[in-house]
């Protein structure tokens, strides 16, 4: 089997652990609103677009607020989170990243990245990985958020390989599903019990190989 001629990579949570970031400055917003916002909230707002994640965290705290007041207040948590992360040093990068994507770039195989983050070029220069994806589909690029495959489906296009051979690397359930609704295998990195539909499921990039990539 020597099915498999791309990879697309998910940021947050595959590459770099940015939730942490993602938790500070959501957390902050919340209680200047007067209300708490906890890590298991947080969990829940993996791969969930900025607007989607303020939607949820106004409901959790059963607050209302006007477009352009939720306008004002992903702004505000945005610049708290890029003030973070421009900070970011490539160690941040999770074990085994970086050396996954180079082996899968030694080995002929296209790498793409396929992020619902706005700021994912920024988080790539400052890591310095910027030169190891053929393509970079980041949430400025899409319309339409995971569970829909528009993310990774445009990735596939962009390095020119049919969705049939691509693999997903995903560690949000919704990435997983946009994985299969576009006709692509994937990996969960992350929990057996949270990422059981994807093909298989490993706790990070340094499990993996080109002997299991081409074993899917
Ligand atoms: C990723 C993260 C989410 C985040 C989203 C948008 O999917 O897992 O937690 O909300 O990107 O990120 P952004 O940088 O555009 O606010
Ligand atoms: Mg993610």
């Amino acid at each position: 089997m020597n099915s498999v001629k791309a990879c697309i990579f998910d940021l947050d949570g595959v590459i770099v652990d940015t939730a942490v970031y993602h938790y500070k400055a959501w957390k902050r917003l919340a209680n200047q609103m007067g209300f708490d916002f906890t890590e298991e909230q947080n969990e829940k707002l993996k791969g969930v677009s900025r607007t989607r994640s303020l939607e949820l965290i106004l409901q959790w705290g059963s607050v209302t607020k006007t477009d352009a007041e939720k306008e004002e207040l992903a702004t505000q948590k945005n610049t708290w989170y890029v003030d973070m992360i421009s900070h970011m040093k490539p160690d941040e990068i999770l074990p085994g990243a970086k050396e996954f994507v180079q082996t899968c770039r030694d080995a002929g195989i296209k790498t793409a990245l396929g992020s619902a983050s706005k700021n994912s070029m920024m988080i790539l220069e400052k890591i310095g990985m910027v030169n190891l994806f053929d393509a970079i589909i980041d949430g400025n690029k899409v319309s339409k958020a995971k569970p829909d495959p528009e993310v990774f489906l445009k990735g596939a296009e962009e390095v020119g390989i049919a969705p049939a051979n691509c693999v997903v690397f995903e560690d949000a359930i919704a990435g997983i599903e946009a994985a299969i609704a576009g006709g692509m295998k994937s990996v969960g990195i992350g929990s057996p019990e949270v990422l059981g539909e994807a093909n298989l499921v490993v706790s990070g990039l340094n499990e993996m190989s080109l002997e299991k990539l081409q074993a899917l």
